[in-house]
C-alpha cells in the first residue's frame, strides 16, 4: 500500500505558515524585545510566593475552573465569575474564540499592523484573515475599517488597544462605532490596557457582541502564562466547551492569586513604566533621524532613517535586545523597544545614539 510522505500528512495551509519567533534569552543581554515588565518580584513577595507554592499538590490535577483565581479577578473587575474564561496566556483565548465561532473560510478582521497571532491563529484554523491598514501614523482609519467590515462580514474582529506593535489606541467612541456595524464578535484586546489607563469593560453591560481580552503577561507575570477574557455569560458558557480541561497549571493559579492580592505593587510598577515611557519618548523624539509614534503601552515604536536591520544588530552588539519589526508590511526601518528600568532605558538610548552614528 502506498502511503503519503510525512509532510504530505500536514495541511497545505499549515505548511505555508511560519512559526511565531521568540528570541532565545541570552545572559547579560538587556531584554527589551517582548513587552514584559522589567521588574522582578520583590523579596518579601517572593517569600510569600514560596510559602504558597510549597502547598501545591503536584500529584493532583489543577483546579479545573481555577475558582480562587477566577474569584479574585471577578472581584477586581466587578463582574460575575461566569463572565470570565481563563486561558494559558491570552494567546490561547484568541485560539479558543476562533475555534468556537468560525467555520472554515470565515473571515477574521483586524487593523494592521497588529499582533501577529491573530492572523497566524486564524490561518491555522483555515480562516481568511483580512487586514485593514491603519493610517500613516498608525491612527485608526475608521472609514476604511467600516467599509471592509460591511464588505467582508467578519465573524470576529480583533482590535488591540493599545495596539502592538504601534502603541496607538482606539477611542471609546471609535470602538462603539465599530461595534455598531460588526456582524459578529468584536474582541477588544486590552493586553496593554493598564498602561493606557482605560478599558471597555463598562460597555459589556449593554454590548453582548463585545469580548474583552486581558493578560497578566505585561504587568509582571509573563512567566505564569495567564490571560482571561470577559464576555456575556451565554457566550463564555459556549467557549468553556472548547477550553481544554486543566489549561492553567496549579503553580500558575497559586502564584497569580498571591500576586494579584498585591495590587498596590502591580499598580506602582505600572506607574513607574508609564513615567519611564514618557521620559524615553522625549529622548527618542529629540534624536535626529528618529521618528517616534505615540504610545499608550509599555513599549515605543520608532522609525529611523538607517536600515532597521543594521541598527538592530548594532544595538544588540552593545548588549540591548529590541524587536526588529521592519519586515512587517508598513513598518520598514521600524524597531520596537519595550520600556525597561531607568538604567536599562538609558543604556538602550546610548546604544541607539551610538548605532545612529
Ligand atoms: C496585543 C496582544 N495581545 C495578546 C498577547 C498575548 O499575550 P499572552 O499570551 O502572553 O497573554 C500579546 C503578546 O505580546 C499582545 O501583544
Amino acid at each position: 500500500m502506498k502511503r503519503p510522505r510525512l509532510l504530505d500528512l500536514v495541511k497545505p495551509g499549515i505548511l505555508s505558515l511560519t512559526a511565531y519567533q521568540a528570541e532565545e534569552p541570552r545572559p547579560g543581554l538587556i531584554k527589551l524585545d517582548a513587552n514584559e515588565s522589567p521588574f522582578p518580584i520583590p523579596e518579601e513577595l517572593r517569600r510569600e510566593l514560596r510559602g504558597a507554592l510549597d502547598q501545591v499538590d503536584v500529584h493532583r490535577y489543577p483546579d479545573a475552573k481555577a475558582d480562587r483565581l477566577r474569584s479574585v479577578l471577578a472581584a477586581q473587575f466587578q463582574v460575575a465569575p461566569g463572565s470570565l474564561v481563563l486561558g494559558n496566556g491570552s494567546d490561547e483565548l484568541i485560539q479558543l474564540v476562533l475555534l468556537a465561532t468560525s467555520e472554515p473560510q470565515a473571515t477574521v478582521l483586524a487593523p494592521v499592523p497588529t499582533f501577529s497571532m491573530y492572523e497566524l491563529i486564524a490561518k491555522t484554523q483555515g480562516l481568511c484573515f483580512e487586514g485593514v491598514p491603519l493610517g500613516p501614523r498608525f491612527e485608526p482609519d475608521l472609514p476604511a475599517l467600516i467599509d471592509t467590515i460591511e464588505r467582508t462580514r467578519p465573524k470576529v474582529i480583533f482590535l488591540a488597544t493599545p495596539n502592538n506593535p504601534t502603541g496607538t489606541v482606539f477611542s471609546e467612541a471609535e470602538i462603539c462605532k465599530i461595534l455598531a456595524v460588526a456582524p459578529g464578535l468584536l474582541v477588544v484586546d486590552e493586553a496593554y490596557g493598564s498602561y493606557a489607563g482605560r478599558t471597555m469593560l463598562p460597555h459589556l453591560v449593554d454590548q453582548e457582541r463585545l469580548v474583552i481580552l486581558h493578560s497578566l503577561s505585561k504587568i509582571g507575570m509573563a512567566g505564569l502564562r495567564i490571560g482571561y477574557l470577559v464576555a456575556h455569560p451565554a457566550l463564555t458558557a459556549e467557549l468553556e466547551k472548547v477550553r481544554l480541561p486543566f489549561n492553567l497549571n496549579s503553580f500558575s493559579q497559586t502564584a497569580a492569586v498571591v500576586l494579584l492580592n498585591h495590587q498596590e505593587w502591580i499598580d506602582a510598577k505600572v506607574r513607574e513604566v508609564i513615567q519611564e515611557r514618557e521620559r524615553m519618548m522625549d529622548r527618542l523624539t529629540a534624536l535626529p533621524g528618529v521618528e517616534t509614534f505615540p504610545s499608550a503601552a509599555n513599549f515605543i515604536l520608532f522609525r529611523t532613517i538607517c536600515p532597521g536591520g543594521e541598527l538592530f544588530e548594532t544595538i544588540r552588539q552593545q548588549g540591548v535586545l529590541v524587536r526588529n519589526v521592519g519586515s512587517v508590511p508598513g513598518l520598514r526601518n521600524c524597531l520596537r523597544v519595550t520600556v525597561g528600568t531607568k538604567a536599562e532605558n538609558d543604556q538602550f538610548v546610548e546604544a541607539l545614539v551610538h548605532a545612529l552614528r
